[in-house]
């Protein structure tokens, strides 16, 4: 036995030995070697008694593992849309000037931050790189105003925001220079998440010992902090109202339920989440609420999934709960599809939220275990979810008997596909299943599970909190309560915001998100699967599903405002060129339609279309969508249908 196979031994020697350790066995030997051998994979095969060949087809399902060494001092430049938009072309083209090694990836997913570029050891991301650092704003002052206890008996804090957008553009070295200036005095120096303006990042708040937090600085940077101490030593005890800035306006165009704490806790203090009202509604439910009570609650709410599909949750739990064996609960935190960042930024601001809400379901569900299936890539939300369930774990919180277990995903949009999480948790290759049966019939092994993406579990503490008749009160008859928005592209603010179902898109894109006005061309929503809105066409309002006949649906939240640097036609090619990557390859008119319709849009880039090209790009983007097994191939058409019916002329007549 050789002393590389004696180390994966080592390595993989506390893995169960069961199919389903494939994928964390699979990130540990990444880990180790910086990608996987084939010695490692035999290893691991032989350590889940798996054949060998079965390991390394499963593991070329994920596009995020590495299967030769990585070229040393490696720089991977984002090139998605919002990126192109915000100069990722010309930024990719300086990289590769420099002679380094330079890889392309579809979405760093700090879309906000763009354009993004990650480099070093261990890699880290950069914010606006390559852009002049915009100028930081000076910190406010803060009105000596009276306090109000808010109970917690806290001390005074200074919040940097820390999320990965935050983090991307150096909010760890504001942190460092803080915690230099207030030492010596009372102030606490916090990191928190980001509370959705990653255009203010990093972004400073004062939250004094009785009182609000106000905001002290947006954008600051280190030489801001023995100003932003001396401010925040000064007012710690009086300020109770912030002064008007773009950061109150930005907030004042938004209903902040579920973002209401991020940015003003911090996220690895379970004493912070609880008393800011934390967890009341899990000890309710554990104390008075029946499972069916709880079912009831959420029926009457009329919560909707708000991973992309919106269906109802009360009727997929109904469906679980009627169908023979346990439930599982899955939550759905794989958020790998471009544009989209709500979920991470959720986790990484509130994580005990996002646990509450899970344990909320698992209870409704009588579910003995949870598994929390995080994005490969998402660092900063997996460890602080979770730090998250370990502390609720010693506070007795979790109940005796359920097994909570996070898994991290390893790349590809189709992984955050309801079964291709299923089939990645059992440890079989990435790729949808058939159905009927649908998961809440018969999912991981057989039995009935329920997936529920986060945003959506984060939902119910603020249910069971404040009832139904609550959440019903914003929102659209048919959709009710909020929705995270992820805004990116060509807007001034862009960000994570929470808006009303119902509200008109046009505000939502102007004053809140900032865009130009003049500028604008169209809005890209649903990423990939989405479609195209012509602004002439904005002004209507926020509604799952479709959001207008040309194809464009809401998804997951992802909004990419887009102006005339990057043309309809080559925003669409794009999208399908991303599609037509990302097809798993199971089915043949995903696999080969989207390649095919790739390249007459490359054509239609060159020249106008023939009669006959038209047609047949009309007759392939019915094909997809209609034969297509999974929500891929089934919306991968939407981005071309928009392009069609709106802007027919592009490429002389497409
Ligand atoms: C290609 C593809 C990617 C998806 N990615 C995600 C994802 O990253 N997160 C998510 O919650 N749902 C995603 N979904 C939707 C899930 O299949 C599923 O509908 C959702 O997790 C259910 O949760 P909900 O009912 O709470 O919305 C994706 C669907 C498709 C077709
Ligand atoms: S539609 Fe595309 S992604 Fe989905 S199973 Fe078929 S080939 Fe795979
Ligand atoms: S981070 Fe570049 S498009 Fe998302």
């Amino acid at each position: 036995m050789t002393t590389a196979v004696r180390e994966y031994q080592a390595l993989l020697g506390a893995l169960p030995r069961e199919r389903a350790s494939l994928l964390s066995g699979l990130h540990l030997l990444q880990h180790h070697d910086g990608y996987i051998s084939i010695e490692g994979m035999r290893a691991l095969a032989d350590r889940i008694r798996v054949p060998a060949v079965e390991v390394h087809a499963a593991a070329t399902t994920y596009s995020e593992l590495r299967f030769a060494p990585a070229p040393t001092g490696l720089r991977r430049v984002c090139t998605g849309l919002a990126c192109r938009i915000n100069g990722a072309d010309a930024l990719l083209r300086e990289e590769r000037a420099t002679g380094a090694p330079v890889e392309e990836v579809a979405c760093l997913f700090n879309c906000g931050m763009a354009p993004v570029l990650e480099a070093g050891e261990p890699p880290a991301m950069i914010g606006h790189a390559g852009v002049a650092a915009r100028p930081p704003h000076p910190a406010a002052g803060v009105p000596p105003v009276p306090a109000t206890s808010n109970g917690s008996g806290r001390r005074t804090a200074l919040l940097v925001g820390g999320g990965s957008c935050g983090r991307a553009v150096g909010a760890g070295t504001v942190l460092a220079a803080l915690r230099d200036a207030a030492g010596g005095t009372a102030l606490d120096v916090i990191e928190t998440g980001c509370d959705g303006a990653c255009w203010a990042q990093p972004l400073v708040r004062l939250r004094p010992a009785n009182g609000t937090p106000v905001v002290l600085a947006l954008n600051a940077t280190a030489e801001d902090a023995a100003g932003l101490a001396a401010a925040g030593a000064a007012y710690a005890e009086q300020a109770s109202a912030g002064p008007a800035s773009a950061h109150g306006a930005w907030c004042t165009g938004q209903e902040r339920r579920v973002l209401a704490r991020c940015g003003t806790i911090d996220p690895a203090s379970l004493a912070e989440y609880r008393a800011a009202g934390g967890y009341a509604a899990w000890e309710r439910v554990r104390r008075v609420l029946s499972p069916e009570a709880v079912q009831q609650l959420v029926a009457e709410s009329g919560l909707l999934g708000r991973g992309g599909a919106y269906f109802p949750v009360a009727r997929k739990w109904e469906t679980a709960l009627a169908s023979p064996g346990e439930v599982y609960l899955v939550v759905n935190l794989e958020e790998g599809e471009p544009g989209v960042y709500k979920d991470r930024h959720l986790c990484e601001g509130d994580p005990h939220a996002v646990l509450e809400g899970t344990l909320i379901a698992a209870h409704a569900l009588q579910a003995p275990r949870v598994f929390i299936y995080i994005n490969g890539q998402a660092d900063l939300a997996a460890q602080r979810i979770t730090q998250a369930i370990a502390a609720a774990g010693d506070a007795g919180l979790l109940p005796a008997g359920l097994q909570v277990e996070v898994l991290r995903g390893a790349g590809g949009y189709v992984c955050g596909e309801e079964s291709v999480i299923l089939n990645s948790i059992e440890g079989q290759r990435a790729v949808p299943r058939l159905r009927p049966p649908f998961p809440a019939e018969s999912g991981l092994w057989g039995q009935p599970t329920v997936i529920n993406n986060a945003e959506t579990l984060a939902n119910l503490p603020l249910i069971v909190r404040h009832g139904s008749g609550w959440f019903r009160g914003v929102g659209a008859d048919q959709a009710p309560g909020t929705k995270l928005l992820c805004l990116s592209g060509a807007v001034s603010r862009p960000g994570l915001v929470e808006v009303p179902f119902g509200t008109p898109l046009r505000p939502i894109i102007e004053e809140v998100a900032g865009a130009v006005a003049g500028r604008t061309v169209a809005l890209v929503t649903g990423g990939p699967s989405g479609g195209l809105i012509p602004e002439r066409l904005l002004d209507q309002q926020l509604r799952p599903g479709m959001l207008d006949e040309g194809g464009a649906i809401l998804g997951a939240g992802g909004m990419t405002l887009l102006d005339e640097s990057l043309s309809p036609l080559e925003a669409v090619r794009h999208l399908t060129a991303y599609n037509a990557a990302e097809s798993c390859g199971k089915c043949t008119p995903c696999r080969e339609g989207t390649a095919r319709t790739e390249a007459l849009l490359a054509l239609a880039a060159t020249r106008p279309l023939q009669a006959d090209e038209r047609q047949q790009l009309a007759a392939l983007n019915e094909t997809i969508r209609l034969a297509s097994l999974c929500g891929l191939g089934q919306a991968a058409p939407n981005p071309v249908t928009s392009l069609l019916r709106h802007w027919p002329e592009a490429g002389g007549g497409v």
